[in-house]
């Protein structure tokens, strides 16, 4: 309900508790996106040494267009799911083609590899654009929140996540007047996922240290190990 009050207490606690992770210093579309595509499905300490290698291999977006497939997919030997490394090799080729990043959700999306949490990603940190998120650590963050108690992966589940990850955004400028909030979307975005990732985990989920406990639907219920429903197997 209270979302400036909601944003102010997860800010807080990610200013205090958030990683150095090394994406997270730079506004750079490009490293970013490497980043978050390695990140789809490896876990954080496994992504930052190939991160860092791939990044000294193709320090820029022309670097890797311009490099051979084969020396792409030898640097992302043992991340796994090699279609990333050709779709990203396939899109650094449009980037570069295009001649400039594409600034908006829908322009990213049209880039090989680049689904709407990845398209949120990269507009909200890099351009700090208020494009919501939903990957594995916030759905089980905002299906919590909300105390969904429906199955978070069907469409209807997705629908009212997507809703709520947009919903949590600061308004943008042309919402709330001259100045807008003042409140960076990309940094609610990472305190989000942070959120989600270390506190809000799987299992027992640290609700003692969680800074939104209070308005969290699961909490406040008791329902915090119940949801979200497991994926159906
Ligand atoms: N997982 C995916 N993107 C991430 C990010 N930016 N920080 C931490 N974990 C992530």
């Amino acid at each position: 309900a209270d979302l400036p009050a909601f944003r102010a207490a997860l800010l807080d606690w990610y200013a205090a508790h958030g990683r150095d992770l090394p994406w997270r210093r730079t506004r750079d579309p490009y490293p970013i996106w490497v980043s978050e595509v390695m990140l789809q499905q490896t876990t954080v300490a496994a992504v930052v040494p190939y991160w860092e290698r791939f990044l000294e291999a193709f320090p820029t977006v022309e670097a890797l267009a311009a490099a051979p497939e084969s020396a792409v997919l030898r640097l992302w030997e043992g991340l796994g799911y090699y279609s990333r490394a050709r779709n990203l090799h396939a899109a650094a080729k449009a980037v570069v083609e295009r001649g400039e990043w594409p600034r908006s959700v829908e322009g990213l999306r049209d880039l090989p590899g680049v689904g709407r949490y990845t398209a949120g990603a990269v507009a909200s940190f890099a351009f700090g654009l208020p494009a919501p998120i939903v990957e594995a650590n916030t759905l089980r963050l905002y299906a919590r929140l909300l105390a969904y108690r429906g199955d978070p992966r069907s469409s209807a589940g997705q629908a009212a996540l997507w809703d709520f990850a947009e919903r949590i955004l600061p308004p943008s400028p042309s919402e709330s007047g001259e100045s807008g909030s003042g409140v960076d979307p990309g940094l609610v975005n990472q305190a989000v996922m942070e959120l989600g990732g270390t506190v809000c985990t799987v299992k027992e989920p640290r609700c003692g240290e969680c800074p939104v406990s209070d308005w969290c639907g699961a909490f406040t219920t008791g329902l915090q190990s119940e949801i979200p429903l497991p994926k159906a197997r």
